[in-house]
């Protein structure tokens, strides 16, 4: 098993891993179609993608409810990808040894649901998984940079959180890129992760300004042909 597959040990927070920086295509289940969940999982497997994104909603962080920790247990058993959780709840820390226990590999929290952005990644490290700190477009950076040295992973929303099929927020670009310069002038072992609106037509801005690690949910599961999708998306930012 590799460190980055299914239930990662502790050694998952070793450091490294962002580096060489390279292309990695998330796609979102909140989009697929949950009655065939594990097909839809196999094929975009197959297809070459990276993690498994997984999008818990609380009805309280975001208006809407999508699930918890049991769906999250039915979905690491349909495949060996990692699973890149992204929490949009109120009171994360109360719920991160559940999602622990489930098999996540990656736990993000919002930096706006929580008091300590730093102590929450240290919490989420502290169970052998790797941190994300996302952040929602309206947010100033200032918590997310200051806590970098913590985390493994930077989420910088490109929609407003909540809701998948929004269009992609072009001021997003500048913001993406200001998180790339304060990881990079730290050093830091964190990928920077863009989430929303990521199709092929908004991916190779996105990587121009910094993201290497592309969430996306409409664009591969609601296109006609999701392994296609898949391959344009990295297609598209990878330039022949
Ligand atoms: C939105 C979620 C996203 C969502 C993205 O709040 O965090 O992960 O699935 O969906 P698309 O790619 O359709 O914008
Ligand atoms: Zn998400």
């Amino acid at each position: 098993m590799s460190a980055t597959g299914p239930r990662a040990s502790a050694s998952a927070a070793a450091t490294g891993w962002s580096r060489p920086r390279r292309i990695r295509i998330c796609p979102s289940v909140l989009s697929a179609d949950f009655a065939r969940l594990a097909e839809e999982i196999a094929g975009v497997e197959a297809a070459g993608a990276d993690f498994v994104h997984v999008d818990v909603m609380d009805g309280r962080f975001v208006p809407n409810i999508t699930f918890g920790p049991i769906v999250v247990d039915a979905i690491r058993r349909m495949t060996r990808l990692p699973l890149d959780v992204h929490l949009m709840i109120a009171e994360p820390i109360r719920h991160l040894e559940a999602f622990a226990a489930a098999g996540a590999n990656h736990l993000t929290v919002h930096v706006e649901a929580v008091d300590d952005p730093a102590a929450a990644a240290k919490a989420i490290r502290a169970r052998g998984i790797r941190a994300g700190l996302a952040i929602k477009p309206k947010t100033a950076l200032g918590p997310l940079l200051a806590a970098l040295a913590h985390c493994d992973l930077a989420l910088v929303m490109t929609v407003e959180p909540g809701a998948g099929g929004q269009a992609f927020l072009e001021g997003s670009l500048a913001r993406i890129a200001s998180v790339r310069a304060a990881i990079d002038a730290g050093g830091h072992d964190c990928l920077l992760e863009v989430d929303g609106g990521i199709g092929p037509a908004t991916v190779a801005e996105a990587a121009a300004s910094g993201a290497d690690t592309f969430v996306a949910g409409h664009s591969i599961f609601r296109a006609p042909d999701a392994l296609a999708a898949l391959r344009a998306i990295r297609g598209a930012i990878a330039p022949a």
